[in-house]
């Protein structure tokens, strides 16, 4: 199971294929739209959030409400782009002066300049267009799906804001994933904490007088992985490292933590291992969850706790100093717009980009061509492994 997307940020529309979801699973536009709409939210964010709605389109891969075990193809598109058609057409464009403007100010913390010498861009236009945070609705577009397929085999994803700029939220560590999210989604920032969610918006207004970004960090909750989904046998057959990998491959993200994460250096073992325990109804579990759901590249049957670190948007309305790339003058980088925190929304991205890795495991061990086959499969599974 795999994907592609292709898509400027300001360009017709945003397409993704994925390629591996089997036949006979029921899917419909509206759940891959509340996903998008979810993406879209937010406190913090932007105009352009508020200018457009992202829906997404079906072309190929569903009939009838249901998949027909062929590439699945979505096309987001944007509703503005006759306002771009000049800038952003596809075609040969006359020699007019003011649509060949091109842009040669790298913004420092973005793809521009790195992106520019790698591609010969010299309109690093070419480079941001791509490497803007929109392609991100194009990722969450293809979790979406994995969404519905976890679901239907029971295995329910979420995510909530941990931290922002410094200030963490605290709660009830023993709340179900369904808790969590019911107050997550009531939230501005999409915190569990009402008294830190406070301080939270309180610190965005504050970035945003001042002309500054902050970042944060939020979790990815998973409830109903069965135990074993991944492999300890080869190095990228490691569930956890995918993930890392995924999450890490998200706009602005520098690092991922499972379960108690880098706390795990400064604890003696006996404070980190999970000691293993087993019930008729349960079947096998671990007392604790400090591991945060993984041991040996391998899920254990316990809730998946995945954090993910975003670093604050880099595009300031408080100038940074960089470089013209045509006259190698500096100067200072000022920007039109820009959010001045993402972070409740890079949570909706994180824990779709997570939930197609989960989907991807799934579909690995077991049969994947016909989803009711391999429903019955999952179902035999959990059986056997809680007896084992
Ligand atoms: C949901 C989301 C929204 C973002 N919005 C912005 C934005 O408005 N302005 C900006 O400069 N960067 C934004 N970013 C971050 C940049 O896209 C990212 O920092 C940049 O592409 C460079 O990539 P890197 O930070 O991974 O190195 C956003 C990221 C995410 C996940």
């Amino acid at each position: 199971m795999r994907y592609l997307t292709a898509g400027e940020s300001h360009g017709k529309q945003l397409t993704t294929i994925i390629e591996g979801i089997p036949s006979h699973l029921p899917l419909l536009n509206d759940q891959i739209n509340e996903s998008l709409l979810r993406r879209q939210g937010g406190y913090g964010r932007g105009r352009r959030m508020q200018i457009e709605k992202d829906l997404v389109e079906i072309t190929a891969g569903v009939r009838h409400g249901y998949t027909l075990g062929s590439p699945i193809s979505l096309v987001i598109n944007n509703d503005d782009f006759k306002h771009w058609r000049n800038i952003m057409g596809e075609n040969p464009i006359p020699d007019d002066e003011e649509v060949r403007r091109t842009i040669s100010r790298p913004r420092p913390g973005h793809a521009d300049l790195n992106g520019g010498m790698k591609y010969g861009h010299r309109d690093l236009r070419n480079v941001l267009e791509r490497s803007s945070a929109r392609e991100t609705a194009a990722r969450v577009a293809a979790g979406a799906v994995a969404k519905v397929l976890l679901n239907e085999l029971g295995i329910k994803v979420g995510a909530y804001v941990r931290e922002i700029a410094g200030i963490v939220s605290s709660f009830d560590e023993s709340m179900t994933l369904e808790e969590r999210v019911d107050i997550a989604e009531a939230s501005p920032v999409r915190t569990l904490d009402k008294k830190a969610e406070k301080e939270m918006m309180d610190a965005i207004d504050q970035a945003k007088k001042e002309g500054d970004s902050i970042g944060g960090v939020v979790e990815v909750y998973v409830e109903g992985m069965p135990p074993g989904v991944g492999s300890y046998v080869q190095y990228d057959r490691k569930l956890d490292s995918r993930i890392a990998g995924s999450v890490v491959s998200i706009n602005a993200f520098k690092g991922v933590e499972f379960g108690i994460g880098f706390e795990a250096a400064r604890r003696n073992g006996s404070k980190v291992h999970d000691e293993i325990a087993w019930e008729e109804s349960r079947g096998y579990y671990r007392k604790t969850n400090r591991l945060g759901g993984f041991e040996g590249g391998m899920t254990t049957g316990m809730p998946l706790v995945i954090k993910g670190v975003m670093k604050p948007i880099p595009t300031l309305y408080k100038p940074l100093q960089s470089v013209d790339i045509d006259t190698k003058e500096p100067f200072a980088a000022s920007i039109e717009r820009s959010d001045s925190c993402a972070v409740p929304a890079a949570g909706v991205v994180m824990e779709h980009v997570v939930a197609f890795e989960l989907a991807r495991a799934m579909m690995e061990q077991f049969p994947g061509d016909y989803f009711p086959r391999m429903k019955q499969a999952v179902d035999a599974y959990r059986e056997e492994v809680r007896r084992f």
